[in-house]
């Protein structure tokens, strides 16, 4: 795993004594991120709340973290230079992390367009800790929605380093999952999502068919 080293000397790791592995016992299910990427209006967010939805009513931890909602505080600083969207989703990749460590399914829902960035995201956890979802809505699709008006603006010239006309999205190469939120039923994506988990054993599926993540 790479992470970051502090910029300044002296500050030294802190170890819990309330363990990653003993929340995950209490809870029942195992931490991990979901990380949803894809265009603006691909179905992301959408997907995630749905998912979060479906495993909070079983009783599991989770927490959604949100482009837009993350752009008005934590990275309110930030614009949409290719620059600035790494620091974006360094920032996010190390919150997402404190996250799954605290035992917590976080749900990320971030265009995240650059490969590198992602997957700078998946080297800072353990392997099987990192599932990457893409959201294959075709940009004709997201743009035909345009529920924010924004492809638009971007159109007319007046949204600069708009994701999919002016500035780049690069297409997941080795995601975990790919589902088609641009004609698939929300339902039939996240029943997908809950496979690849089960699959990854984060959620147990006994338990989960008995209406909770919790252990009897
Ligand atoms: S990312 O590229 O850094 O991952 P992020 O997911 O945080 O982007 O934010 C994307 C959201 O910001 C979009 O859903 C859209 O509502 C808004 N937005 C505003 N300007 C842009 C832009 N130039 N490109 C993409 N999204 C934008």
């Amino acid at each position: 795993m790479t992470t970051l080293r502090p910029a300044t000397a002296n500050v030294v790791w802190h170890r819990a004594t309330v363990t990653r592995t003993r929340r995950e016992a209490q809870n029942g299910h195992r931490g991990a991120i979901l990380w949803f990427t894809g265009l603006s209006g691909s179905g992301k967010s959408t997907l995630a709340h749905a998912v979060e939805e479906a495993l909070h009513q079983r009783g599991c931890r989770t927490f959604v973290l949100d482009g837009d909602n993350v752009r008005h505080g934590l990275c309110g600083d930030l614009g949409f230079s290719a620059k600035d969207r790494q620091e974006n989703i360094r920032r996010i990749g190390e919150m997402a992390k404190i996250f799954m460590e605290a035992g917590v399914i976080v749900l990320t829902a971030f265009i995240s367009p650059y490969r590198a960035d992602r997957e700078r995201v998946r080297g800072i956890v353990e392997h099987g800790d990192f599932i990457e979802i893409y959201c294959d809505t075709p940009i004709e699709i997201c743009e035909s929605r345009d529920v924010k008006g924004l492809y638009k603006k971007a159109r007319a010239g007046q949204l600069a380093e708009f994701t999919g006309i002016t500035s780049p999205y690069e297409v997941p190469g080795n995601c975990e999952l790919t589902v088609q939120t641009g004609i698939a039923e929300l339902d039939v994506c996240v029943q997908q999502v809950v496979g690849k988990m089960m699959q990854r054993g984060i959620i147990n599926a006994a338990n989960f068919s008995h209406q909770s993540c919790k252990k009897a």
